[in-house]
């Protein structure tokens, strides 16, 4: 099940399937994608925190002994679930961070590649070894392993399904962090995060969500307008005036 807990304007949202280090079935899944659907639609959380329940996993991946009986069609529907749940963490006009407290592999480490920031605990490992099993990456991350590390590096990983420890994994820059316990580490950007201007961090996501893909000067030129617009804002005039006024801005999103 899906645990959400809320605090000031940050949530958390907690895989819990303990009898299978938090790997993803049907009934986890869609249950993940309602209430990411729910945060995203929620002015008063600014910030999404995804975690994993215990020490040992995040997520596991997806659920193996569920996969062992699909046909094509099934198949189909599952990958466009997990693309579901990584296109909610991608899109959603607020931060999404993942706090790696483990196990992250296929599935899982799909997911936390569909957030902007990922923290990783000293004893997490990450990966994708579907190649062990005969299929692929499904839920994105023949896409996004790439975008995040490069592409060469993303080949080895995908290709050889070789895992990576939490060290090696902020070398190649598939994390930003190893802490522990790294969950405090996520609360503590999610509550910075959670003091800036939501209006700067929503645009600020959908345009560097564009950076690598599509044309670099149309992506410049909305930059651009973007920019400007905002300056209507009633976020922008207060972050101005309260530096001109040497005092703390207070950001209401508006
Ligand atoms: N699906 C279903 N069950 C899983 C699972 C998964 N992905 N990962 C772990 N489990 C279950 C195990 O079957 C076991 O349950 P039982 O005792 O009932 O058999 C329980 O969790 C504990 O796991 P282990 O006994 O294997 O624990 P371990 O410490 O010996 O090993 C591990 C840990 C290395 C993570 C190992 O469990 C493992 O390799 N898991 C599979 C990881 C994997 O391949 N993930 C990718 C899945 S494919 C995918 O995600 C496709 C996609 O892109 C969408």
């Amino acid at each position: 099940m899906i645990h959400v807990d809320r605090e000031d304007a940050v949530a958390v949202a907690t895989v819990d399937r303990p009898d299978a280090l938090n790997a993803l079935d049907v009934a986890t899944l869609t249950e993940l994608c309602d209430r990411l659907r729910e945060l995203a639609g929620d002015d008063a959380v600014r910030v999404v925190i995804v975690t994993g329940a215990g020490e040992k996993a995040f997520v596991a991946g997806a659920d193996i002994k569920y996969m062992s009986r699909l046909d094509v069609a099934q198949a189909k529907e599952w990958g466009a679930l997990g693309h579901e749940a990584g296109r909610l963490l991608e899109t959603m006009p607020k931060p999404t961070i993942a706090a790696v407290n483990g196990f992250a592999l296929g599935g899982g480490c799909e997911l936390a590649l569909a957030c902007d920031l990922r923290y990783a605990s000293g004893h997490a490992k990450l990966g994708q070894p579907e190649v062990n099993l005969g299929i692929i990456p499904g839920w994105g991350g023949t896409q996004r392993l790439a975008r995040v590390c490069g592409l060469g590096v993303a080949k080895e990983l995908i290709f050889t399904g070789r895992l990576v420890d939490a060290d090696e994994a902020l070398r190649i820059g598939l994390v930003n962090g190893v802490h522990d316990p790294v969950l405090d580490k996520a609360r503590e950007t999610a509550a910075l995060l959670a003091s800036k201007s939501p209006v700067s961090l929503r645009l600020m996501k959908e345009l560097a969500n564009r950076a690598l893909g599509g044309d670099h000067a149309a992506n410049l030129e909305a930059e651009g307008e973007t920019f400007g617009e905002l300056f209507a804002s009633d976020d922008a005039r207060e972050g101005l005036t309260a530096f001109v006024e040497k005092r703390e801005p207070v950001f209401r999103g508006r």
